[in-house]
């Protein structure tokens, strides 16, 4: 079962749909024909991947993490050895954030703390081991911006793992796979407690 088919997850779609519609950045989704993004993966996900907004890909497709920043976290999956009903994707912002030239820009914190109560709702349901929050847009939405690459933190009952966003490892030419490899050890070290974790070796 999908993320987006969830029904567990019926009740946080719908709501983060409904904000999401009410809000200014929704004639984005009007003018381009595109996308309220929701997630993507599986409702029982051990680990989730937050990252900042959908992009034109994930916009146009309706998905998460579809292009080339969702080819590197794919790449991250597949070096760490996560399966692929292990983990789920969402976003800080479900709506591609546009300038006034249409060029892509990233969410405002006011953008990121207008979603963040139906963001949480989405984490609460699926209830995972480890949210590993890519990038500083999901770093600010809970308040952990001061958290360094491949630290780990207890915070509000949940644990957090921090990374670059993948598209600073794209535009420094880089995989990131050091640092994806950090995931793993976060993983082997803090989950596993509540649901099985099996990471096959890289
Ligand atoms: N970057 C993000 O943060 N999210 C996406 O869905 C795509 C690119």
């Amino acid at each position: 079962m999908e993320l987006n088919e969830s029904t567990k997850l019926a009740k946080a779609r719908e709501n983060i749909i409904q904000k999401a519609k009410q809000h200014a950045l929704f004639k984005n989704v009007e003018k381009t024909k595109g996308h309220i993004v929701f997630g993507r993966g599986e409702d029982s996900a051990k680990i989730i991947f937050m990252g900042e907004a959908p992009g034109f890909s994930e916009n146009e497709k309706g998905k998460p993490f579809v292009g080339r920043s969702g080819a590197l976290l794919e790449l991250w999956v597949k070096h760490i050895g996560l399966g692929e009903k292990d983990y789920a994707v969402i976003n800080s912002v479900p709506i591609i954030p546009l300038d006034e030239e249409g060029k892509i820009r990233p969410p405002a914190p006011e953008e990121i703390n207008y979603f963040f109560d139906a963001t949480k709702k989405i984490i609460d349901e699926i209830n995972p081991e480890i949210l590993v929050l890519l990038g500083k847009s999901a770093a600010r939405a809970f308040n952990l911006e001061d958290m360094r690459v491949g630290e780990v933190r207890e915070h509000i009952g949940k644990k957090f793992m921090f990374i670059y966003h993948p598209a600073y490892y794209l535009r420094n030419g880089k995989k990131g796979l050091e640092d994806a490899e950090k995931i793993k050890t976060a993983i082997e070290k803090h989950a596993g407690q509540k649901k099985q974790l099996n990471l096959r070796n890289f």
